[in-house]
């Protein structure tokens, strides 16, 4: 049997210990060890976005960093953006605008939205389509995922809010 070490995750709140070879990606420990696959698996080499998750509150591909490699760290994925039965904004906002067709992207499109406001860099509809453009969706609903993303940021941005 190969080496295995010890990971702990705090994965959507919630502390977790596995015991991982290291060449276990992110991805794969989410998916196949903590059965959490909502998470999805599009390309694993870091060209579609699909496995985005957020780490620390970062977006990244969880695909291109291993489970190791992030011990101790602050995990977030599509499973632990609502809270209770009160959706994210940013899932609301998909469901608003009908920012998907087959689904297979939209957990990374969403985890890289709320990753993209908490960056704060985005500040019109060009900046969203260029800092969601690791984002591959292959149903091309893109025009409804930036008006979507526009929709939140907007909230955000307004006091009323
Ligand atoms: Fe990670 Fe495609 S599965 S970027
Ligand atoms: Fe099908 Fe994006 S909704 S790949």
């Amino acid at each position: 049997l190969p080496p295995t070490h010890t990971v702990t995750l705090k994965v959507n709140n919630t502390e977790k210990q596995l015991q991982l070879a290291p060449w276990v990606s992110l991805l794969d420990a989410l998916r196949e060890y903590l059965g959490l696959t909502g998470t999805k698996k599009g390309c694993d080499h870091g060209q579609c976005g699909a496995c985005t998750v957020l780490v620390n509150g970062r977006r990244i591909n969880s695909c291109l960093t291993l489970a190791i490699m992030e011990e101790g760290n602050d995990i977030t994925t599509i499973e632990g953006l609502a809270k209770g039965d009160a959706l994210h904004p940013m899932q609301e906002a998909f469901i608003q605008h009908d920012a998907y067709q087959c689904g297979y992207c939209t957990p990374g499109q969403i985890c890289s939205a709320v990753g993209l406001l908490s960056e704060g860099k985005a500040k019109n509809e060009h900046d969203i389509k260029e800092l969601m453009s690791g984002n591959i969706c292959r149903c091309g609903a893109y025009t409804n995922i930036v008006a979507a993303v526009q929709d939140v940021m907007q909230q955000k941005g307004d006091p009323a809010n």
